[in-house]
């Protein structure tokens, strides 16, 4: 696979997590599309509540923004010593590690770093302090990398045509490009992708918010619809593949992505149509052998009770799964930044992990 586009080739945004000494800045997702407003968060409880709020949202960007949360911490710290200074090194790993529990890429960059500070936990305080920055940036580099990479493969593993996602799994969930979001805009620059379906995303409308707003400002051509008029839309013939992201991909090939990726993916067998989850190594969970095991976050009653701020039902009682679980079987394909993993999935997971020690 050849690279043929550059990050600034294929949008216009910004990255949307990033660290500067002493603060993380990003985007704040959550006044979107109304407002395009850029925060800098100076501690690490203010980091933490940014992800539990979904101020920044999306499995890459949650694990940049917690990486970058420990680099604040490396940074603004007042312990005197190593002891003092690992005391809250762990208390910050702490506070980060319980936001929310689906998204897989939150505990591998916080163990990332965890890892790296355990092994130099002889080197002295302020270069310790350098590493973990470092790594932290390294991480939300490495983010842009891949997916990049993911464009690429997923471009070429895409039928010529029009393509439905849900959710967003473009530039604002992740540092930039996004997942979903990167192979859409090589398929744009190439010319092969004719529309994008946009599903909604109840219920916190993460398609018409974030994703209408995000490709529509670079250019791609899209048509939003609410999540219930995505069957008819494919028994009308007008969907000639679907690609949604993914926030943790078990050994089976079984992932977990935005509540309602199941019901496209039934539907999508239904009508023969090729359905594609694109994600990093960094969202794979080879310690989990099926979906079955997958945490899924519930959240507020008020996400459903409203729309928009809106109150729009009366005070019953609610269910609110943020994520659900697709199973292996519905897949075509999914496109990592290693190249695009086909069935059997299992076998061919191992295969690439392997290939990656
Ligand atoms: O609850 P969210 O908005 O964090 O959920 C996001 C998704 O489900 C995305 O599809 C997933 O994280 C992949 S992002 C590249």
């Amino acid at each position: 696979m050849e690279i043929r586009y550059r990050p600034e080739e294929l949008t216009r945004l910004p990255r949307s997590v990033r660290y500067e000494t002493g603060k993380v800045i990003m985007i704040d997702q959550t006044l979107l599309p109304k407002e395009f407003k850029i925060i800098e968060l100076r501690t690490v409880e203010e980091v933490a509540e940014a992800i539990i709020t979904m101020k920044v949202r999306g499995a890459p960007a949650i694990g940049a923004a917690a990486a970058f949360g420990l680099a604040l911490y490396a940074d603004t710290t007042k312990a005197k010593n190593k002891d003092e200074f690992m005391d809250g090194f762990y208390r910050a790993y702490e506070t980060l590690k319980n936001t929310r529990p689906t998204a897989v890429n939150l505990f591998w960059a916080l163990n990332r770093i965890k890892k790296l500070v355990e092994e130099n936990a002889e080197s002295p305080l302020d270069e310790l302090k350098k590493l973990i920055v470092a790594e932290a940036q390294r991480i939300a580099d490495e983010d842009v990398e891949a997916n990049l990479r993911m464009g690429h493969y997923g471009a070429e593993a895409l039928p010529e045509g029009n393509v439905l996602t849900h959710c967003n799994a473009g530039s604002l969930a992740t540092v930039q490009l996004g997942t979903v979001g990167a192979v859409l805009r090589v398929m744009n620059k190439d010319g092969t992708l004719k529309l994008l379906w946009v599903d909604e995303t109840r219920p916190v409308l993460q398609g018409a918010r974030l994703s209408a707003w995000e490709y529509h400002y670079d250019g791609i051509p899209l048509k939003l619809i609410t999540d219930n008029m995505a069957g008819f839309v494919m028994q009308q013939g007008k969907v000639d593949a679907i690609i949604v992201g993914a926030d943790r991909i078990v050994a089976n090939g079984d992932f977990a992505n935005k509540i309602g990726t199941y019901t496209l993916a039934v539907l999508a067998k239904e009508h023969g149509i090729p359905f594609f989850t694109v994600a990093p190594l960094s969202t794979i969970d080879m310690s989990l052998k099926s979906g079955k095991e997958i945490p899924i976050e519930e959240r507020k009653p008020e996400e459903v009770l409203t729309c928009g701020g809106c109150r729009i039902a009366p005070d019953v009682d609610v269910y609110n799964p943020a994520f659900d679980v697709t199973p292996h079987r519905y897949l075509t394909g999914i496109i990592t930044d290693r190249g695009v993993v086909y069935p059997p999935f299992e076998r061919n997971l191992r295969r690439l992990f392997r290939e990656e020690q």
